[in-house]
Formats: structure tokens, C-alpha cells, sequence
């Protein structure tokens, strides 16, 4: 379908409206004339009118091209037209985000209907709203909390393994950097080959480095916390000189503009919210054992809650974005974590990871720092495009959990029919390792993590 054949078309029809426009004297000023209004909120415009004839007009109306955006309840009648003349003010509402025209329509005695030439273009941006702010700050300071936990929780003897043999990080940065940047851009152009702003959306999102979420997901999956703790602090750092270079070049294939702002202070108060609690769980760790205990066992629940919030959150606030949800988003959606998730564990298993790494690596692929998407997308285009472009991280931070949280409950059924068996065994006075199998190369602390006693 090319949408060129619809711009012919209106411009057929068009043609002889314009001819007519351009045979009418009258003129219609609009001041100023062009606004820019927070979604919900009103704005006043004078309009003068002038050069026209007393007695031959029915009724003037202003009138907006995309009613989707911005309203106008404007009817002049005709005997209010004095001299030729009239001069007064409108209010425009704002309704959703999106640029458009408004007009004047004159309606004449014999039912001809005349446009002006002259326009004013209503640009509606989205208001600033407290919710966000205490959205963004809650999450902020339950991350931080929950990076202490993870502080606490690391093995450090785990962690130096890691650090001697990063074959795990290793797959990680890649499927972070390299999978994810290409699969974003395929999947933009596939699923958007007519919008460079939702494709830019799309890209953006597949280019940021991986969320705090991962830790948590790894968390609550039984996945090597370690491994992912360590994979997110450093594909935040890669993310410094990754996230500008792929800007710099596929991103500009997209969308060729010149002032594009690298959000390198975002990307660095993240990494420092992110080391800073984690520095501090480490020295709990060391000198406050009785605590680590603690904060070990409510790992898991706060991170399950944590997350909960997130979502809920995330979806209450951003519901006004709803209304530009199409099937393209949803699976655009979709796509990007979900792909990620499999290429990230295919990955991994060819090269020989064992199940909770490869379940680490696979996290950290799939999941984005959608906070930095929005963030870049909001600060890279102009208004509205910033805003109507987010639906896309929005729509792949809603997506995301969806298998994570699938796969947690079989894990939970499997962990409950374990159970059943364990105890079966136990009765027998036999013991069975083969469960205990994949347990046993952990360290006492790991399994802690994974299993916590008090968890139902
Ligand atoms: C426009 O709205 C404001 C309040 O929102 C009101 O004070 C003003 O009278 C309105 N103007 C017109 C022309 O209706």
C-alpha cells in the first residue's frame, strides 16, 4: 500500500477548494499563530477576520484538521460580522498528542463553503505530571534498597571466577550490543517501514543497556545473580561508547539529524545508583552477618514485589499511551525482549553455559533499560515525536514479563512436585541426589539465595 496514492487523491479533491480559497478576498489572521499546549489544557487565540461582505455570510466556524489532537468549539454566526469584519478569541483544547492545522470555514448564504488559507498549527505535548515524578523517585529509591540486598547476597569467591573466565559477560555484552542493536533495527523497519520516529522508537530501545530488572528476574528464576550483577554493571559502563557509536551510525541510516544527545549523565547516574548500594550490601556482607542473613532471605519476595510495582506502575501511568497502541506495537512489543530472551539463551548454550548462567545471560539480553529509551527518545526528538515514540519501550517494558513470569510459575509447580517427591524419598530413607544434582557445585550463600526457607 503506498501512501502516496491517498495524497494524490486529496490533492485532487483539495484543488478545487484551494482555487476557490484563493478567489475569496477575505483573510483570516490568526495570533499567534502557532501554539504549543500540554495535553488537557486550553489556550486562548485572537482571530481577526477582514474582507468580507456584510449580509452574504451564513455562519463561520474554525476547524481542525485532526480532532484526534486538539478541539475547537468556534461558530461565528453571520450577523455578528460587522464592516467586513470580525476580530475575537477561541480557546483550542488539547486533547492527545500530535501536531495539526486549525482553519476558518465560512459557510455562505447560498451554502458554499470557503477555507482560509491561513493556519494555525497546534502542537500538543504531554503535561508535566507529579505521578511521574514519584513514579521515577519510588523506583529509584526501591532499586537502590534492593541493590543492597544484592550487595549483601553476591559471592565474592563466585564473582572473581566470573571476573578470570568472562565467558558469560562475554555473550552477554554481545547479545546486548550487537543482537539486540540489529534485531531492533530489522524489527523497526519491518514492522514500521513507513515511520522513521517509531523506527528511531524501536531502535533506541534495542540499543540501551540492560535494565536493574534483570537482577531481579535472575533473582526470582534461580539464575546465577552473581553472573548478572556482574553482566549489567558492565554493559551499563559498555554502554558509554556503544550507545553513541551505534547512534552515530545505523541510528543515523534512521533518522539524519544533527543534534542528537547522547544521555551520557542518565547513563552515568544509573551506574553509580547501581554501584554505590551494591558497595554497600558488600560491606553489610562483610562486617554485619546477621543482617546479610536477613537480607538474603527477603530477596526474593522484595524483588517479586518490586517488580510487581514496576509493572503496575508503569502501565497506570502510561495508559494515555494506550490510545496509540496498534497490533505493530504489540508486536513490536513482543519481539524485541522475547527474541532476545532466545537468541541470549541459544547463545549461551552453545557455548556450553551451564542452566542458571545461560538463564542470566538470556535475562540480560532480553530485558532493556527502557527508562533510558524513553529518556533519549524524549530528549532527541522534538515534541510531540519524543513522546508519541515512547509508546514503543512502553510497550516492550509491558511485554517483557510476560514469559519471565510464565516461566516462574512452571518453576514454582515444578519446585512443588519436587517437594512431593523429596518427601516420598525421604520416607524410604533413600536418598536421591539426582534432584540436589545441579545444586551442588553452589556455595552455601547461592543456595540460600535460591531456596529460601520461609518461601511457600
Ligand atoms: C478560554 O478559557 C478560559 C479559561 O480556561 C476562559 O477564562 C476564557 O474566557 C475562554 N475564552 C473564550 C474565548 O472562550
Amino acid at each position: 500500500m503506498c501512501p502516496m496514492k491517498y495524497f494524490l487523491l486529496l490533492a485532487l479533491f483539495a484543488a478545487p477548494i484551494f482555487l476557490f480559497a484563493h478567489a475569496a478576498s477575505w483573510n483570516a489572521v490568526f495570533t499567534p499563530d502557532h501554539v504549543t499546549i500540554e495535553m488537557h489544557r486550553e489556550e486562548e487565540i485572537k482571530l481577526d477576520l477582514t474582507g468580507l461582505q456584510d449580509g452574504e455570510v451564513a455562519e463561520i466556524a474554525v476547524k481542525v484538521a485532526a480532532d484526534h489532537v486538539a478541539e475547537v468549539h468556534k461558530v461565528i454566526p453571520g450577523r455578528e460580522i460587522n464592516g467586513g469584519s470580525w476580530s475575537g478569541y477561541f480557546n483550542v483544547t488539547a486533547v492527545f498528542l500530535g501536531k495539526t492545522d486549525l482553519f476558518v470555514e465560512i459557510t455562505m448564504g447560498n451554502n458554499q463553503k470557503e477555507t482560509s488559507d491561513e493556519k494555525l498549527s497546534v502542537t500538543v505535548i504531554r503535561e508535566d505530571r507529579v505521578v511521574d515524578h514519584v513514579f521515577t523517585y519510588t523506583v529509584a529509591i526501591l532499586v537502590s534498597i534492593l541493590y543492597i540486598n544484592f550487595g549483601a547476597a553476591l559471592d565474592l569467591k563466585l564473582l572473581k571466577t566470573i571476573v578470570l573466565c568472562p565467558v558469560g559477560p562475554a555473550i552477554g555484552v554481545f547479545g546486548q550490543f550487537v543482537v539486540m542493536p540489529l534485531l531492533s533495527f530489522g524489527l523497526g523497519r519491518l514492522l514500521f517501514p513507513d515511520s522513521h520516529a517509531m523506527q528511531l522508537g524501536m531502535f533506541f530501545t534495542g540499543i540501551s543497556p540492560a535494565g536493574g530488572a534483570s537482577n531481579v528476574w535472575t533473582a526470582v528464576l534461580n539464575g546465577n545473580i552473581n553472573m548478572s550483577v556482574l553482566m549489567t554493571t558492565i554493559s551499563t559502563i559498555a554502554a558509554f561508547g556503544l550507545m553513541p557509536m551505534w547512534i552515530f551510525t545505523l541510528g543515523k541510516v534512521i533518522f539524519d539529524q544533527g543534534n542528537l544527545a547522547v544521555p551520557y549523565e542518565r547513563v552515568g547516574t544509573f551506574a553509580i545508583c547501581l554501584v554505590i548500594p551494591l558497595f554497600v550490601g558488600l560491606l553489610i556482607q562483610r562486617y554485619l552477618p546477621r543482617v546479610t542473613r536477613i537480607l538474603v532471605l527477603v530477596l526474593k519476595p522484595v524483588s517479586a514485589l518490586l517488580i510487581l510495582f514496576i509493572v503496575i506502575f508503569a502501565i497506570v501511568t502510561n495508559l494515555y499511551l494506550f490510545e496509540l497502541f496498534s497490533w505493530q506495537i504489540f508486536v513490536a512489543g513482543m519481539g524485541l525482549p522475547w527474541l532476545g530472551f532466545l537468541i541470549g539463551w541459544i547463545l549461551a548454550k552453545v557455548f556450553k553455559q551451564a542452566n542458571p548462567d545461560a538463564l542470566a545471560i538470556a535475562v540480560e539480553t532480553g530485558i532493556q533499560n527502557t527508562g533510558i529509551s524513553i529518556f533519549l527518545l524524549r530528549f532527541t526528538l522534538p515534541q510531540p515525536e519524543g513522546d508519541l515514540t515512547t509508546v514503543v519501550p512502553v510497550s516492550v517494558a509491558i511485554m517483557t514479563p510476560i514469559p519471565l513470569f510464565a516461566l516462574f510459575l512452571i518453576l514454582k509447580i515444578k519446585e512443588r512436585l519436587n517437594r512431593g517427591r523429596r518427601e516420598l524419598i525421604e520416607e524410604k530413607e533413600t536418598a536421591d541426589l539426582s534432584i540436589e544434582d545441579s545444586q551442588e557445585t553452589l556455595p552455601q550463600e547461592e543456595k540460600n539465595v535460591k531456596n529460601p526457607p520461609e518461601m511457600p
